[in-house]
């Protein structure tokens, strides 16, 4: 695999060319799943602190926890572009330690690149990273690590205050540096008005369908996450009550005596157990 083709600057490329596709992964299988269904690139989200780990929101996660999951990501896809997420507080406090904990996400966590929520407060981390060589994708829109702050999870830039206040974020990121811009959970035409002025491509997760690409969240797709339920999320499976179900009929076999059947057992010679029997009767 060449470095060139997980190089995150090739994903610029695709804005003029095709649909983008991201999908997050923490675990080794759902990156293998990932990759083998070709996405354009696999997203070690901080959505990892609620899927993951159980947690209500994405602030306790740590660094060290999401190095965890960058690297069996890395080991499920090791030819697909992976970005890692820069959870709470592992860029906030100042700009070195922002710099030392991204190379840490690329040097340990095997990524290609990091993801920063935020708008114009975090344009001087931005260009920091970008300046010591760490490729840095952005995040505007609901930005779950301000929930507390925004008062919630739920729709930004409706009025024309905070439209224009993520258009010209969205503006000053790419300025920055940033090579693509991750859109959540804003109106349509608004997601459609930064397409259009930014060059970077813009990956949208609850933007409407006129953004470079779209993000998902693995276990949103494939039905396995109810606890959040925002409505821009789409169930391709049930998966959670396939699962279920699978688990059931094993407790239930089990119990019925249907499972193990031959085929999932051992023999062994007769004579051998015959043998063994005689000398503990
Ligand atoms: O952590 C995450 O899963 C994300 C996506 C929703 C973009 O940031």
């Amino acid at each position: 695999m060449s470095l060139f083709r997980l190089s995150p600057h090739n994903l610029i490329k695709k804005k003029w060319q095709d649909k983008i596709i991201g999908l997050t992964a923490y675990d080794y299988i759902s990156a293998k799943i990932a990759q083998e269904s070709k996405v354009d690139f696999i997203l070690i989200g901080d959505s990892a602190s609620m899927i993951m780990l159980g947690y209500p929101d994405t602030y306790p996660i740590t660094l060290e926890e999401m190095l965890i999951f960058c690297q069996a990501v890395a080991r499920g896809a090791p030819e697909t572009l992976r970005i890692g997420d820069m959870p709470f507080l592992s860029y906030q406090v100042s700009i070195e330690k922002a710099i030392y904990n991204a190379g840490l996400m690329l040097k340990k966590g095997r990524c290609h690149g990091v993801k920063i929520e935020g708008g114009s407060e975090v344009i001087p981390v931005i260009s920091a990273l970008v300046k010591a060589g760490i490729p840095v994708m952005a995040h505007l829109g609901l930005t779950p690590q301000r929930s507390l702050e925004l008062g919630g999870l739920r729709v930004q830039g409706k009025d024309l205050e905070s439209a224009e206040a993520i258009l010209t974020s969205a503006l000053a990121l790419e300025e920055a540096g940033a090579f693509a811009i991750v859109l959540e959970c804003i109106p349509a035409p608004l997601a459609k008005l930064i397409t259009e002025k930014v060059k970077i491509p813009t990956i949208g997760i609850g933007a409407g369908p006129y953004t470079d690409g779209q993000i998902l969240v693995f276990h949103d797709v494939v039905g396995l996450f109810s606890e959040l339920r925002p409505k821009f999320v789409k169930n391709y499976l049930k998966g959670y009550e396939l699962f279920k179900s699978a688990i059931d009929s094993f407790i239930e076999e089990v119990k019925t005596g249907k499972f193990p059947e031959v085929q999932h057992q051992y023999s062994m010679e007769e004579k051998i157990i015959e043998e063994l029997k005689k000398k503990y009767d």
